[in-house]
């Protein structure tokens, strides 16, 4: 028997947004499982409201109310299913949290996920923009997800390929958007661990360390993280506000010769990442603010709410930024959360 479905109308949004905005959604539903989704289906009136699959509420940024769902993913656990010559897998639970995830890793002796330390979020979101930071992506360490179907109330499987993960960017933010909801993450994290120390500053970090454990290289993430990236307990953000852009290497050459300074990374096919933070801060907007929508003094990338701000509020200094990026250098930032 389906338990009854326990639905919260007008329910108010602001602690489920790590950027604290204030907004309610018209029906509010913790999901548990697939069958919690299954039965949210067959409820003729609840299956005619527009969606919102909900994790940690770190990496959207509401714009008003939500005149919907919202299906908040909160199942939990964290099981060792197996292992083969190269690889431990386990599989997590769509609600549970990343960070706490990364730290039971690493207490059960599994590297792999330590670069990805102090993310922000539950384990079910974090596919779906390829979380990734100090030189590690999600897709790395990943092995494969299930999801359920909102079309057909099926449960499927993804392996890696067939969730075509790019930079902050992956099959469900396309083809599976606003039609899946992620249940379940499994990771293959590798027997033979190595240290990744390619991003400079975690390297710069590290360098009294001759060999670095996964657990040291966690603790100098923390730190990092710590010093550079605003706490969203404490004011309210979505980390990077937006993606960092790739251009050719013509336009890149282009622009370094009007802008020695401009830091950029060779990607690995021959295009360049250009740092978003750097062209911000070189406009001068760090730190700065319009009303209660502010640049973050430690990391221009990252918008903050200084306290009452509105999703419009922030979307209006996002315009002003892109506007004067654009005249500056000819680039379009693009938000990197999700705008509801
Ligand atoms: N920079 C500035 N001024 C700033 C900020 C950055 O000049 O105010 C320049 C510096 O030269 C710095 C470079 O930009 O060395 C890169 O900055 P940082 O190392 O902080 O990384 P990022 O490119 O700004 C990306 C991710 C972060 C991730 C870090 C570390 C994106 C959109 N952001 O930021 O991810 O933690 O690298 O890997 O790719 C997130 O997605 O929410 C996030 C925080």
């Amino acid at each position: 028997m389906p338990r009854p479905l326990a639905f919260y109308p007008d329910f108010p949004l602001r602690s489920l947004n790590s950027f604290g905005i204030e907004a309610q959604a018209k029906a509010y539903l913790p999901v548990r499982s697939a069958d919690d989704l299954r039965t949210c289906r067959a409820d003729s009136a609840l299956d005619a409201l527009p969606r919102l699959v909900l994790g940690g509420g770190s990496n959207i940024l509401l714009t008003g109310d939500f005149p919907g769902l919202v299906l908040h993913m909160c199942g939990k656990g964290i099981e060792i299913i197996g292992a083969d010559a190269d690889a431990t897998f386990v599989r997590v639970a769509a609600g549970e949290n990343w960070h706490g995830f990364v730290l039971w890793t690493l207490a059960a002796g599994l590297g792999g996920l330590e670069n990805l330390s102090l993310i922000p979020g539950t384990v079910g979101a974090a596919p779906i923009q390829n979380i990734g930071a100090y030189g590690v992506e999600l897709q790395d360490c990943f092995h494969s997800l299930s999801a359920f179907d909102f079309g057909t109330g099926d449960v499927f499987t993804l392996d890696r390929a067939a969730c075509e993960f790019g930079y902050r960017d992956s099959a469900f933010k396309h083809r599976w958007r606003d039609r899946a909801a992620i249940l379940d993450v499994t990771f293959a994290l590798p027997k033979r661990w190595r240290a990744n120390l390619a991003y400079a500053e975690l390297a710069r970090e590290l360098e009294t360390l001759a060999a670095p454990t996964a657990q040291e290289i966690s603790a100098a993430v923390i730190a990092i993280r710590t010093r550079k990236l605003p706490d969203p307990a404490v004011i309210g953000n979505a980390g990077s506000f937006f993606k960092n852009p790739v251009v050719s290497a013509d336009q890149r050459d282009a622009l370094q010769l009007r802008h020695p300074n401009l830091v950029s990374h060779r990607q690995f096919d021959g295009s360049y990442k250009l740092a978003a933070g750097w062209l911000i801060d070189q406009c001068g907007w760090k730190g700065k603010a319009i009303g209660a929508a502010g640049v973050y003094d430690r990391q221009a990338l990252v918008l903050v709410n200084r306290g009452g701000a509105s999703g419009q509020d922030i979307l209006h200094l996002a315009h002003m930024i892109q506007t004067d990026v654009r005249e500056h250098f000819g680039i379009m930032l693009e938000p990197e959360p999700v705008l509801i």
